[in-house]
């Protein structure tokens, strides 16, 4: 395998000083929990009662035993440049698989509406010490099921219905949630939308304050589905202090990237940051929220009772595990190798002659017109899909009027980087990616030849 970026699973996270959770209580047999993990880990072949067994799918209902091997092939076998998307550890997977899914856990550790919540309230407890560790927050709510899941909450604290709300507007990268008129947030709430400058692709603060001083909002949103460039969270501060403003950071694709150094961080700054634990941060599916303490009551109730039920609690040990992961230097190393992928990907992709927004990415995010190649982007899209290069289309940023807007390909970096690929990849991936365009007969095989040199498990016999 060629030269690899570096990768969590090639060092095992320390875990020890981040686990803060009190001592747990003696077994019958008189070992702790931690003793008995201590144990099981020097003992290769053990495992939980319950942990997953694909011989046992595969026995009893070969139809899903199939899909799930039909995906894993997909996923192997094409160029995984989803921004949202990423391949989580084998770590993670054990732990989401896991008896703790079995298990009942309404409330918060050591205030649980269910019995027999001791043994998960330790997973939650470290989970969310690794969070705050991690993000240097003084609290975190690792229970939200979504990134969706979280901005709810932040706007059940903070909101009353029909207040007024600032966010990116749809057409120019703002995400459902930010005042989709399909969404629970545009019928709930009054959104105002800001856009980026149409010329530089930027966004342009002034206007952001101008409007911000205009409508008075309740709460200032900053985040995006395709932003490529870091936002500016004290410029964002200032407007919201200035407008009596809560400033709700949703930085749902950069939190692995803050996690690992590679962007700035929104937690200084907002009153309430809300996130996802997958895309760039490479943990399960699910939801996380940041704030300090003086609002931390408010988020908890928030998420339960007032929009959630009981935590599935399989998905916040996985997120407890890849915290540990994400507070490595490997992880550092890995965030930096997806922006330099993204950096190198770009300009490869604007030397073909795609035009890249913004002139650039600052993160894991491409966005870029095929429009100078004679090509809309659904058609593009569906072309690189025969080539076996999966990607997502865009709105691209435009006037309000006239519509519809163009839409453009939005690509990110962080799989194909977890996969190993450096730099010197990203060129070959333009290249593909250009000769799928043209509808070059050879790109399947040769993108296949490509992604096999990387593969996402390379430790799966
Ligand atoms: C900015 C932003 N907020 C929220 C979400 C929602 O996350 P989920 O799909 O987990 O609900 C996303 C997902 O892409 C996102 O990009």
């Amino acid at each position: 395998m060629p030269a690899t970026t570096a990768s969590p699973r090639s060092e095992t996270p320390d875990t020890r000083s981040q686990a803060t959770a009190p001592a747990p209580g003696a077994d019958p047999a008189g070992t702790t929990i931690e003793e008995r993990a201590r144990a099981a880990a020097r003992d290769a072949g053990s495992r939980p009662a319950g942990a997953p067994d694909f011989a046992a799918l595969l026995r009893q209902d070969p139809e899903i035993a199939g899909v799930l091997l039909g995906e894993s092939a997909r996923q192997s076998d094409g160029l995984q440049l989803i921004a949202a998307e990423n391949f989580t550890s084998p770590a993670v997977l054990a732990a989401l698989g896991s008896p703790l899914g079995n298990k009942y856990a309404e409330g918060y550790p050591g205030a649980r509406h269910h019995g027999g919540c001791e043994i998960v309230d330790l997973a939650e407890r470290i989970a969310v010490e690794r969070a705050k560790a991690l993000f240097g927050a003084e609290h975190a709510n690792v229970q939200a099921h979504s990134g969706s899941s979280a901005v709810l909450a932040a706007y059940a604290a903070l909101l009353r219905p029909g207040d007024t709300v600032l966010a990116m507007s749809l057409p120019h990268g703002g995400h459902l949630t930010h005042g989709s008129p399909a969404n629970f947030s545009g019928r709930w709430f009054d959104f105002v939308g800001y856009g980026v400058d149409e010329e530089t692709g930027l966004l342009d603060y002034d206007a952001i304050r101008d409007l911000a001083r205009a409508r008075r909002p309740k709460a200032i949103v900053c985040g995006s589905i395709s932003y490529p460039r870091h936002l500016d969270y004290a410029a964002f501060r200032d407007i919201a202090d200035e407008t009596g403003a809560y400033l709700i950071a949703d930085v749902a694709h950069p939190l692995g990237l803050i996690a690992g150094g590679a962007a700035p961080s929104p937690v200084p700054y907002a009153h309430v940051v809300c996130g996802t634990t997958h895309k760039v941060l490479r943990g399960p599916r699910g939801g996380l929220i940041l704030c300090g303490t003086k609002l931390a009551e408010r988020i908890d109730r928030a998420v339960f009772p007032f929009t959630q039920g009981g935590a599935q609690m399989n998905a916040v040990a996985a997120k407890a595990v890849a915290f540990a992961e994400a507070a490595t230097p490997a992880f550092g190393a890995y965030a930096h190798q997806v922006t330099a992928n993204a950096r190198a990907l770009a300009e490869a992709l604007a030397g073909h002659g795609l035009t890249i927004t913004t002139g650039g990415t600052d993160t894991h995010l491409i966005t870029a017109d095929t429009a100078p190649l004679g090509l809309d982007a659904r058609t593009a899209r569906g072309r690189l899909a025969a080539a076996g290069i999966v990607l997502d289309t865009c709105a691209l940023p435009c006037a309000e009027h006239p519509v519809p807007c163009r839409t453009g390909l939005r690509l990110g970096t962080a799989a194909v980087t977890t996969q190993g690929m450096g730099e010197a990849e990203m060129k070959s991936v333009a290249e593909l990616i250009v000769a799928a365009l043209e509808e070059d007969g050879a790109v399947r095989s040769r993108t296949v030849a490509l992604v096999h040199g990387f593969p996402p498990y390379p430790d799966h016999g």
